[in-house]
């Protein structure tokens, strides 16, 4: 089967995926971190599991996007679907695969009550602004502060 033909499913992350995720971040950041991937989907696994989803190709995990809806943060009190980490593999961008998860995970907010989905980009990343965009996504008034530390 060619590149071009590979069959990718979209399905719900589980928590044997650890390994698989670390290796996809490591392709495209070059850092092997399996601590950092091992505690942090234990956190969200512990939050909504069902709001986890991964892309799976060849039975290798080539997308992935972590996110919750919360209530009361930031001052926003109806439930809110957020995306927070997403990757897709390099290799195999282009072909709708971050447009899959983030619809499964849309479809996922919704049947949590949540009216609305946000997440926070540097708009320097235009990248991530383009993909954002292209699904809908306008940037919204509430601004993010930082104070060094
Ligand atoms: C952003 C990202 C998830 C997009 O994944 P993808 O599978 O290539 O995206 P898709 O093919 O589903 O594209 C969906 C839409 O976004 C748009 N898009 C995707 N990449 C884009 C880019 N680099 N610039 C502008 N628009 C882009 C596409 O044109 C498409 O729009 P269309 O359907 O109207 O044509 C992927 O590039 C990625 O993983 N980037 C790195 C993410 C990262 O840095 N994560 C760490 C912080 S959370």
């Amino acid at each position: 089967m060619t590149e071009s033909e590979t069959v990718v499913q979209i399905r719900q992350l589980e928590d044997t995926d650890i390994g698989g995720i670390t290796a996809l971040d490591e392709k495209i950041g070059g850092e092997y971190r399996p601590e950092v991937w091992e505690r942090r989907i234990t956190y969200y696994l512990r939050r909504d599991p069902e709001a986890l989803v991964v892309a799976e190709a060849d039975g290798k995990v080539v997308g992935f996007m972590l996110g919750e809806v919360r209530s009361g943060d930031f001052g926003l009190e109806e439930p809110t679907g957020w995306i927070e980490v997403m990757g897709v593999d390099p290799d195999l961008r282009g072909k709708a695969i971050g447009r899959r998860l983030a619809e499964r995970m849309l479809d996922h907010f919704q049947s949590q009550g949540a009216s609305s989905v946000r997440t926070l980009v540097d708009e320097t990343m235009t990248e991530i602004t383009g993909f954002f965009g292209s699904l809908g996504f306008e940037p919204a008034p509430l601004r993010s502060f930082v104070k060094n530390l």
